[in-house]
């Protein structure tokens, strides 16, 4: 596991919550109740819930359980946390797995959903996620997978895209295919009011002890995030 490390007591002074779950499907569950909760707060609060959703086939299972339950999509606003510049209606794009999953099956009005126009190119499509972000109010709520490298979202180890500031970034060189992406920037991800971990399987574990033990990986530099994890997933930490 490589990146810059730090000591434990400074990533664990961010108090990270680590919500453990027996398996994949209660973790699906527990999350989506935690997504409507947080959802009544905000829309309570400030009339709106500003959502990013995770990319990747982890939070497939979650998606489909935010269906059934009662949240107001006429007053949530959809992002996502990465997408691959890939064709739109691609099978591997994020946004493809979260409208088969979730979107085509709620009443959330079409102008409520802010794809990354990743198909048009990484640079292009960064600077204007960045504009649209930089130009409305902080997130509500981030869903945030894990890689078994300790990437999130498209802010990979090492990777230039990883250390920049902007809101939204182009990312040409991830070790994940496809190459070219564009990611929220790692200040958007520490902005959100709430970021929500879902880590399931024996592949992740690595990573998430290496975190835990202090390794400063992208997923580590997030800001307070409660991490979802199976039991697959968990570190033995002594
Ligand atoms: C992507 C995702 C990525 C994903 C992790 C975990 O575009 O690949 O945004 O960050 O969340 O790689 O992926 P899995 O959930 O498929 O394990």
């Amino acid at each position: 596991m490589s990146g810059p490390e730090v000591k434990r007591e400074e990533w664990m002074s961010q108090p990270a919550q680590i919500v453990p779950h027996e398996n994949a499907a209660a973790l699906a569950a527990d999350v989506a109740q935690r997504v409507a909760e947080l959802a009544a707060q905000a829309i309570g609060e400030r009339g709106e819930f500003r959502l990013a959703l995770a990319g990747g086939e982890t939070p497939r299972r979650c998606y489909e359980q935010l269906r059934h339950l009662c949240i107001d999509w006429r007053h949530v606003q959809v992002f996502f946390g990465d997408e691959r510049c890939l064709s739109v209606g691609d099978a591997q794009r994020n946004d493809t797995m979260a409208f088969a999953a979730l979107l085509g099956h709620v009443a959330i009005p079409p102008e409520n959903i802010h794809t990354i126009a990743a198909e048009r190119g990484a640079l292009d499509a960064a600077r204007d996620y960045a504009g649209l972000l930089n130009n409305g109010a902080p997130l509500d709520l981030v869903l945030l997978g894990m890689g078994e490298d300790g990437h999130t979202a498209s802010l990979f180890p090492g990777g230039p895209a990883t250390e920049s500031g902007d809101a939204a970034v182009a990312v040409l060189d991830a070790p994940k295919p496809p190459a070219q992406r564009v990611s929220l920037g790692l200040n958007t991800l520490r902005q959100a009011r709430h970021r929500i971990f879902l880590v399931t399987g024996a592949g992740k574990r690595a990573a998430l002890q290496a975190i835990i033990e202090g390794a400063a990986l992208p997923a580590a530099r997030v800001g307070w995030a409660e991490w979802h994890v199976d039991h697959a997933a968990m570190p033995q930490v002594c």
